[in-house]
Protein backbone atom coordinates (compact mmCIF):
# COMPACT_ATOMS: atom_id res chain seq x y z
CA UNK A 1 0.00 0.00 0.00
CA UNK A 2 1.21 3.20 -0.79
CA UNK A 3 1.91 6.40 1.84
CA UNK A 4 -1.28 7.80 2.59
CA UNK A 5 -2.22 11.60 2.42
CA UNK A 6 -2.87 13.30 5.54
CA UNK A 7 -6.67 14.90 5.93
CA UNK A 8 -5.16 18.20 6.32
CA UNK A 9 -3.37 18.00 2.83
CA UNK A 10 -5.96 16.02 1.16
CA UNK A 11 -8.60 19.12 1.96
CA UNK A 12 -6.01 21.75 0.35
CA UNK A 13 -6.87 23.37 -2.70
CA UNK A 14 -3.57 24.09 -5.10
CA UNK A 15 -2.78 27.37 -5.89
CA UNK A 16 -5.05 28.28 -8.86
CA UNK A 17 -2.52 31.34 -10.11
CA UNK A 18 -0.05 29.08 -10.23
CA UNK A 19 -1.93 26.01 -11.32
CA UNK A 20 -3.16 28.21 -14.70
CA UNK A 21 0.42 29.64 -14.77
CA UNK A 22 1.68 26.04 -15.20
CA UNK A 23 -0.46 25.50 -18.12
CA UNK A 24 0.69 28.70 -19.83
CA UNK A 25 4.07 27.54 -19.51
CA UNK A 26 2.89 24.04 -20.68
CA UNK A 27 1.96 25.60 -24.05
CA UNK A 28 5.05 27.32 -24.62
CA UNK A 29 7.04 24.84 -23.91
CA UNK A 30 4.66 23.41 -27.58
CA UNK A 31 6.31 26.59 -29.06
CA UNK A 32 3.51 28.56 -28.80
CA UNK A 33 3.06 32.58 -27.94
CA UNK A 34 1.54 32.90 -24.63
CA UNK A 35 0.11 36.28 -23.46
CA UNK A 36 0.30 35.93 -20.00
CA UNK A 37 -1.54 37.94 -17.15
CA UNK A 38 -1.92 35.26 -15.03
CA UNK A 39 0.72 35.61 -12.57
CA UNK A 40 0.93 37.98 -9.30
CA UNK A 41 5.03 39.24 -9.76
CA UNK A 42 6.32 42.33 -11.35
CA UNK A 43 7.89 41.33 -14.62
CA UNK A 44 10.51 44.10 -14.00
CA UNK A 45 14.24 42.20 -12.49
CA UNK A 46 15.39 43.27 -9.11
CA UNK A 47 16.80 46.22 -9.15
CA UNK A 48 21.23 46.22 -9.87
CA UNK A 49 22.02 47.95 -6.76
CA UNK A 50 20.17 45.37 -4.59
CA UNK A 51 21.21 42.41 -6.87
CA UNK A 52 25.00 43.70 -5.73
CA UNK A 53 24.13 43.88 -1.95
CA UNK A 54 23.16 40.07 -2.39
CA UNK A 55 26.52 38.96 -4.31
CA UNK A 56 28.26 41.07 -1.51
CA UNK A 57 26.89 39.61 1.27
CA UNK A 58 28.00 36.14 -0.09
CA UNK A 59 31.53 37.36 -0.96
CA UNK A 60 31.21 39.00 2.63
CA UNK A 61 30.60 35.38 4.38
CA UNK A 62 27.16 35.62 5.00
CA UNK A 63 25.81 32.34 4.40
CA UNK A 64 25.20 31.23 7.62
CA UNK A 65 22.22 30.92 9.91
CA UNK A 66 21.23 34.03 10.88
CA UNK A 67 19.15 34.70 14.48
CA UNK A 68 15.26 33.02 13.60
CA UNK A 69 13.18 36.34 13.22
CA UNK A 70 15.68 38.22 11.47
CA UNK A 71 19.14 40.05 11.24
CA UNK A 72 18.91 43.06 13.60
CA UNK A 73 20.11 45.47 11.03
CA UNK A 74 17.33 44.39 8.68
CA UNK A 75 14.56 44.69 11.25
CA UNK A 76 15.27 47.57 12.52
CA UNK A 77 15.25 48.61 9.13
CA UNK A 78 11.78 47.49 8.37
CA UNK A 79 10.74 49.07 11.85
CA UNK A 80 12.13 52.64 10.41
CA UNK A 81 10.65 52.50 6.96
CA UNK A 82 6.96 52.05 8.46
CA UNK A 83 7.68 54.99 11.20
CA UNK A 84 8.72 56.94 8.26
CA UNK A 85 6.46 56.36 6.06
CA UNK A 86 3.21 55.93 7.83
CA UNK A 87 4.38 57.12 11.36
CA UNK A 88 3.74 53.51 12.76
CA UNK A 89 6.45 53.01 16.24
CA UNK A 90 6.80 49.54 16.44
CA UNK A 91 10.34 48.53 18.73
CA UNK A 92 12.11 45.99 15.94
CA UNK A 93 11.52 43.24 18.80
CA UNK A 94 8.08 43.42 17.36
CA UNK A 95 8.94 42.39 13.62
CA UNK A 96 9.50 38.89 12.20
CA UNK A 97 11.48 38.32 9.08
CA UNK A 98 9.78 35.19 7.10
CA UNK A 99 10.71 33.20 3.99
CA UNK A 100 7.96 35.66 1.74
CA UNK A 101 4.66 37.31 2.95
CA UNK A 102 3.23 33.92 2.18
CA UNK A 103 5.34 32.07 4.96
CA UNK A 104 4.29 35.11 7.18
CA UNK A 105 0.83 34.35 7.11
CA UNK A 106 1.35 31.37 7.64
CA UNK A 107 2.72 31.63 10.98
CA UNK A 108 0.16 34.43 11.46
CA UNK A 109 -2.49 31.59 11.51
CA UNK A 110 -0.49 28.73 13.21
CA UNK A 111 0.54 30.74 16.41
CA UNK A 112 -2.59 32.93 16.97
CA UNK A 113 -5.71 30.68 15.84
CA UNK A 114 -7.26 27.36 17.24
CA UNK A 115 -9.52 24.96 15.68
CA UNK A 116 -12.74 26.47 14.92
CA UNK A 117 -12.05 29.88 15.58
CA UNK A 118 -13.75 31.60 12.66
CA UNK A 119 -11.39 34.04 10.57
CA UNK A 120 -13.81 36.46 8.58
CA UNK A 121 -12.51 36.98 4.80
CA UNK A 122 -14.20 39.55 2.62
CA UNK A 123 -14.13 37.66 -1.07
CA UNK A 124 -13.06 38.23 -3.72
CA UNK A 125 -9.70 37.38 -1.67
CA UNK A 126 -6.08 35.86 -2.51
CA UNK A 127 -6.57 32.47 -3.22
CA UNK A 128 -3.75 31.49 -0.54
CA UNK A 129 -5.62 33.10 2.59
CA UNK A 130 -8.87 30.48 3.12
CA UNK A 131 -6.41 27.65 2.15
CA UNK A 132 -3.45 28.57 5.22
CA UNK A 133 -6.55 29.08 7.81
CA UNK A 134 -7.76 26.14 6.94
CA UNK A 135 -4.21 24.43 7.63
CA UNK A 136 -4.05 25.69 11.37
CA UNK A 137 -7.58 23.94 11.88
CA UNK A 138 -9.64 26.91 11.62
CA UNK A 139 -12.67 28.21 9.84
CA UNK A 140 -12.60 31.04 6.79
CA UNK A 141 -15.93 32.66 7.07
CA UNK A 142 -16.05 34.20 3.63
CA UNK A 143 -18.18 37.75 3.18
CA UNK A 144 -19.07 38.42 -0.51
CA UNK A 145 -18.52 41.97 -1.59
CA UNK A 146 -20.72 43.48 -4.67
CA UNK A 147 -18.47 45.33 -7.57
CA UNK A 148 -21.23 48.23 -6.95
CA UNK A 149 -19.66 48.67 -3.87
CA UNK A 150 -16.10 48.69 -5.34
CA UNK A 151 -15.73 45.43 -3.51
CA UNK A 152 -15.72 46.61 -0.32
CA UNK A 153 -17.23 44.90 2.66
CA UNK A 154 -19.26 47.09 4.38
CA UNK A 155 -19.65 48.34 8.27
CA UNK A 156 -22.58 46.25 8.12
CA UNK A 157 -21.53 43.28 6.52
CA UNK A 158 -18.87 42.78 8.82
CA UNK A 159 -21.03 43.60 12.14
CA UNK A 160 -23.58 40.84 10.95
CA UNK A 161 -20.84 38.39 9.92
CA UNK A 162 -19.72 38.18 13.88
CA UNK A 163 -20.15 35.46 16.26
CA UNK A 164 -19.21 34.23 19.54
CA UNK A 165 -16.40 32.16 17.30
CA UNK A 166 -14.83 35.30 15.66
CA UNK A 167 -11.48 36.02 16.44
CA UNK A 168 -9.91 37.58 13.29
CA UNK A 169 -10.61 39.71 10.36
CA UNK A 170 -8.52 39.42 7.25
CA UNK A 171 -7.69 42.51 5.50
CA UNK A 172 -5.97 42.95 2.14
CA UNK A 173 -5.29 46.61 1.50
CA UNK A 174 -4.74 47.19 -1.89
CA UNK A 175 -6.82 44.29 -2.64
CA UNK A 176 -5.58 41.14 -4.92
CA UNK A 177 -7.25 40.36 -7.01
CA UNK A 178 -9.53 43.88 -7.26
CA UNK A 179 -7.40 46.69 -6.92
CA UNK A 180 -10.07 48.15 -4.55
CA UNK A 181 -8.32 49.87 -1.45
CA UNK A 182 -10.00 51.37 1.50
CA UNK A 183 -10.18 54.72 2.50
CA UNK A 184 -9.66 56.36 6.11
CA UNK A 185 -13.28 56.40 6.75
CA UNK A 186 -13.95 52.92 5.79
CA UNK A 187 -10.84 51.79 7.64
CA UNK A 188 -11.58 53.56 11.02
CA UNK A 189 -15.65 52.20 10.84
CA UNK A 190 -14.38 48.33 9.99
CA UNK A 191 -11.33 49.28 13.56
CA UNK A 192 -14.00 50.46 15.24
CA UNK A 193 -15.65 47.31 15.08
CA UNK A 194 -12.67 45.50 15.66
CA UNK A 195 -12.44 47.07 18.85
CA UNK A 196 -16.15 47.17 20.11
CA UNK A 197 -16.60 42.98 19.89
CA UNK A 198 -12.72 42.76 20.90
CA UNK A 199 -11.28 41.10 17.64
CA UNK A 200 -8.20 40.93 15.88
CA UNK A 201 -6.88 41.98 12.23
CA UNK A 202 -4.58 40.58 10.14
CA UNK A 203 -3.68 43.76 7.75
CA UNK A 204 -1.85 42.47 4.21
CA UNK A 205 0.21 45.70 3.01
CA UNK A 206 1.95 43.89 0.49
CA UNK A 207 1.03 46.61 -1.85
CA UNK A 208 1.09 49.01 0.20
CA UNK A 209 3.43 51.20 -2.79
CA UNK A 210 1.57 50.08 -5.67
CA UNK A 211 -1.14 52.83 -5.44
CA UNK A 212 -2.43 54.77 -8.00
CA UNK A 213 -4.17 58.36 -8.70
CA UNK A 214 -5.23 60.65 -5.58
CA UNK A 215 -5.37 57.39 -3.78
CA UNK A 216 -3.50 57.52 -0.48
CA UNK A 217 -2.56 54.40 1.52
CA UNK A 218 -3.42 53.96 5.39
CA UNK A 219 -1.47 51.06 7.46
CA UNK A 220 -4.66 49.58 9.56
CA UNK A 221 -3.24 50.11 12.92
CA UNK A 222 -2.35 54.05 12.32
CA UNK A 223 -6.02 54.60 12.56
CA UNK A 224 -6.30 54.12 16.60
CA UNK A 225 -4.14 53.67 19.19
CA UNK A 226 -5.66 50.14 20.87
CA UNK A 227 -5.07 48.95 17.61
CA UNK A 228 -1.22 48.05 17.00
CA UNK A 229 -2.08 45.54 20.15
CA UNK A 230 -5.10 44.04 18.36
CA UNK A 231 -2.85 44.22 14.96
CA UNK A 232 -0.81 42.01 13.16
CA UNK A 233 0.59 43.59 10.03
CA UNK A 234 2.05 42.08 6.87
CA UNK A 235 4.32 42.84 4.34
CA UNK A 236 7.50 42.44 2.52
CA UNK A 237 10.13 43.20 -0.18
CA UNK A 238 8.37 41.14 -3.04
CA UNK A 239 6.48 43.29 -4.65
CA UNK A 240 7.58 46.72 -4.08
CA UNK A 241 11.32 45.98 -5.09
CA UNK A 242 10.96 43.04 -7.52
CA UNK A 243 11.92 40.62 -5.72
CA UNK A 244 9.70 37.79 -5.44
CA UNK A 245 12.42 35.25 -5.73
CA UNK A 246 15.01 36.21 -2.58
CA UNK A 247 11.05 34.98 -0.42
CA UNK A 248 11.81 37.87 1.89
CA UNK A 249 8.35 39.19 3.94
CA UNK A 250 7.59 39.88 7.35
CA UNK A 251 5.24 41.05 10.04
CA UNK A 252 4.68 43.47 12.85
CA UNK A 253 2.74 41.70 15.86
CA UNK A 254 2.61 42.60 19.40
CA UNK A 255 5.39 41.47 20.96
CA UNK A 256 4.79 38.25 22.71
CA UNK A 257 3.21 36.84 19.51
CA UNK A 258 6.18 37.71 17.23
CA UNK A 259 7.97 35.65 20.38
CA UNK A 260 6.09 32.59 19.70
CA UNK A 261 6.57 33.43 15.72
CA UNK A 262 10.03 33.33 16.07
CA UNK A 263 9.93 30.05 18.04
CA UNK A 264 7.98 28.55 15.66
CA UNK A 265 10.03 29.71 12.95
CA UNK A 266 12.97 28.20 14.44
CA UNK A 267 11.32 24.82 14.20
CA UNK A 268 10.27 25.44 10.77
CA UNK A 269 12.99 26.88 8.86
CA UNK A 270 15.84 28.17 11.57
CA UNK A 271 15.67 31.41 9.49
CA UNK A 272 15.56 33.48 6.21
CA UNK A 273 18.01 33.17 3.57
CA UNK A 274 20.58 35.03 5.07
CA UNK A 275 21.79 36.97 1.49
CA UNK A 276 17.98 37.57 0.73
CA UNK A 277 18.16 39.47 4.61
CA UNK A 278 20.83 41.64 3.02
CA UNK A 279 19.46 42.72 -0.09
CA UNK A 280 16.19 43.43 1.41
CA UNK A 281 18.14 45.58 3.93
CA UNK A 282 19.53 47.21 0.94
CA UNK A 283 16.21 47.38 -0.79
CA UNK A 284 14.87 49.16 2.06
CA UNK A 285 17.60 51.62 3.19
CA UNK A 286 18.72 52.34 -0.54
CA UNK A 287 17.29 54.99 -3.11
CA UNK A 288 13.83 54.65 -4.07
CA UNK A 289 14.20 55.78 -7.15
CA UNK A 290 13.25 52.03 -8.42
CA UNK A 291 10.31 52.34 -6.84
CA UNK A 292 9.20 55.58 -8.18
CA UNK A 293 10.16 53.81 -11.63
CA UNK A 294 8.02 50.92 -11.44
CA UNK A 295 5.09 52.68 -10.40
CA UNK A 296 5.06 55.22 -13.28
CA UNK A 297 5.31 52.02 -15.06
CA UNK A 298 2.72 50.79 -13.37
CA UNK A 299 0.11 53.71 -13.66
CA UNK A 300 0.53 53.58 -17.45
CA UNK A 301 -0.81 50.38 -17.25
CA UNK A 302 -3.17 50.38 -15.42
CA UNK A 303 -4.79 53.48 -17.02
CA UNK A 304 -4.31 51.47 -20.18
CA UNK A 305 -6.43 48.29 -18.89
CA UNK A 306 -9.46 50.42 -16.89
CA UNK A 307 -9.37 52.10 -20.81
CA UNK A 308 -9.85 49.24 -22.65
CA UNK A 309 -12.09 47.20 -19.78
CA UNK A 310 -14.35 50.07 -20.81
CA UNK A 311 -14.12 49.61 -24.55
CA UNK A 312 -15.03 46.07 -24.59
CA UNK A 313 -18.59 45.23 -25.23
CA UNK A 314 -19.96 43.74 -22.29
CA UNK A 315 -16.96 43.60 -19.91
CA UNK A 316 -16.53 46.06 -16.67
CA UNK A 317 -14.19 46.42 -13.62
CA UNK A 318 -14.28 48.52 -10.67
CA UNK A 319 -11.89 51.45 -9.94
CA UNK A 320 -8.16 50.49 -10.02
CA UNK A 321 -7.23 52.29 -6.86
CA UNK A 322 -3.83 49.81 -5.92
CA UNK A 323 -2.03 46.31 -6.86
CA UNK A 324 -1.40 45.28 -10.42
CA UNK A 325 -4.63 43.40 -11.38
CA UNK A 326 -7.58 43.85 -13.34
CA UNK A 327 -10.91 42.10 -11.43
CA UNK A 328 -13.36 42.26 -14.76
CA UNK A 329 -17.15 41.06 -14.75
CA UNK A 330 -17.76 38.48 -17.58
CA UNK A 331 -21.32 37.66 -16.75
CA UNK A 332 -22.94 39.01 -20.04
CA UNK A 333 -20.99 36.02 -21.66
CA UNK A 334 -21.86 33.45 -19.19
CA UNK A 335 -24.78 31.38 -20.33
CA UNK A 336 -23.70 31.69 -24.00
CA UNK A 337 -21.89 30.21 -26.74
CA UNK A 338 -18.69 29.83 -28.15
CA UNK A 339 -18.09 27.35 -30.69
CA UNK A 340 -20.83 25.42 -30.35
CA UNK A 341 -20.11 24.94 -26.69
CA UNK A 342 -22.17 26.95 -23.26
CA UNK A 343 -19.88 28.70 -21.48
CA UNK A 344 -21.04 28.65 -17.79
CA UNK A 345 -18.48 29.61 -15.68
CA UNK A 346 -15.36 31.26 -15.30
CA UNK A 347 -12.87 28.48 -15.54
CA UNK A 348 -14.08 27.54 -18.73
CA UNK A 349 -13.86 31.05 -19.83
CA UNK A 350 -10.47 31.38 -18.81
CA UNK A 351 -9.51 28.11 -20.29
CA UNK A 352 -11.25 28.67 -23.86
CA UNK A 353 -9.46 32.42 -23.65
CA UNK A 354 -6.00 30.39 -23.35
CA UNK A 355 -6.50 27.57 -25.43
CA UNK A 356 -8.03 29.93 -28.18
CA UNK A 357 -6.43 33.10 -28.18
CA UNK A 358 -3.22 32.26 -25.84
CA UNK A 359 -4.57 34.83 -23.07
CA UNK A 360 -3.52 33.23 -19.69
CA UNK A 361 -5.60 34.85 -16.91
CA UNK A 362 -7.05 33.26 -13.47
CA UNK A 363 -10.78 32.45 -12.93
CA UNK A 364 -12.89 34.68 -10.69
CA UNK A 365 -14.12 31.39 -8.77
CA UNK A 366 -10.19 30.86 -7.29
CA UNK A 367 -10.62 34.19 -5.68
CA UNK A 368 -13.98 33.07 -3.75
CA UNK A 369 -16.31 35.17 -6.46
CA UNK A 370 -17.42 33.62 -9.58
CA UNK A 371 -18.29 35.64 -12.98
CA UNK A 372 -15.29 37.43 -13.03
CA UNK A 373 -11.75 36.79 -14.33
CA UNK A 374 -8.30 37.79 -12.77
CA UNK A 375 -5.69 39.63 -15.39
CA UNK A 376 -2.31 41.21 -14.08
CA UNK A 377 -0.77 44.11 -15.71
CA UNK A 378 2.45 43.49 -14.63
CA UNK A 379 3.67 42.97 -18.35
CA UNK A 380 4.93 45.34 -21.14
CA UNK A 381 2.41 47.75 -22.47
CA UNK A 382 2.77 45.72 -25.98
CA UNK A 383 1.89 42.23 -24.53
CA UNK A 384 -1.37 44.25 -22.69
CA UNK A 385 -2.31 45.66 -26.29
CA UNK A 386 -2.27 42.14 -27.84
CA UNK A 387 -3.82 40.24 -25.24
CA UNK A 388 -6.52 42.94 -24.67
CA UNK A 389 -6.78 42.93 -28.30
CA UNK A 390 -7.39 38.98 -28.31
CA UNK A 391 -9.61 39.20 -25.14
CA UNK A 392 -12.23 41.55 -27.28
CA UNK A 393 -11.99 39.34 -30.16
CA UNK A 394 -12.72 36.51 -28.17
CA UNK A 395 -15.94 37.86 -26.67
CA UNK A 396 -17.01 39.04 -29.91
CA UNK A 397 -17.30 35.28 -31.01
CA UNK A 398 -19.65 34.57 -28.62
CA UNK A 399 -23.40 34.41 -29.60
CA UNK A 400 -26.59 34.18 -27.96
CA UNK A 401 -28.58 30.73 -27.20
C1 LIG B 1 -2.09 39.76 -1.18
C2 LIG B 1 -0.82 38.98 -1.14
N1 LIG B 1 -0.26 38.71 0.05
C3 LIG B 1 0.89 38.03 0.13
C4 LIG B 1 1.53 37.57 -1.01
C5 LIG B 1 2.78 36.75 -0.85
O1 LIG B 1 3.92 37.44 -1.14
P1 LIG B 1 5.37 36.76 -1.01
O2 LIG B 1 5.90 36.64 -2.41
O3 LIG B 1 6.18 37.72 -0.21
O4 LIG B 1 5.22 35.45 -0.34
C6 LIG B 1 0.97 37.82 -2.27
C7 LIG B 1 1.61 37.30 -3.49
O5 LIG B 1 1.06 37.23 -4.56
C8 LIG B 1 -0.22 38.57 -2.34
O6 LIG B 1 -0.79 38.87 -3.52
Amino acid sequence: MSITISRIVQGLEPSATLAMSAKAKELKSQGKTIYDLSVGELDFVTPQHICEAGTAAMKSGYTKYTIVSGIPELKKAIAEKYKIDYGLEYDPSHVVVSNGAKHSLHNVFLTTLNPDDEVIVPAPYWVSYAELIKLSGAVPVIIPTEESQNFKMTAAQFEQAITPKTKMLLLCNPSNPTGTMYNTNELTEIANIVLKNNLFVVSDEIYDKLVYGNNRFVSFPTLNPELPERTIVVNGVSKTYAMTGWRIGWTFSPEHIAKKMGELQSQETSSPSSISQYAALTALTGPQDCVTEMLAAFTKRRNYVAKRIAEIDGLTCSELSGAIYVFFNIKNYLGKILGGVRIDNSEQFCLELLTQKQVATVMGSAFGCEGYVRASFAVELDILKEAFDRIAEFVAEFVNV
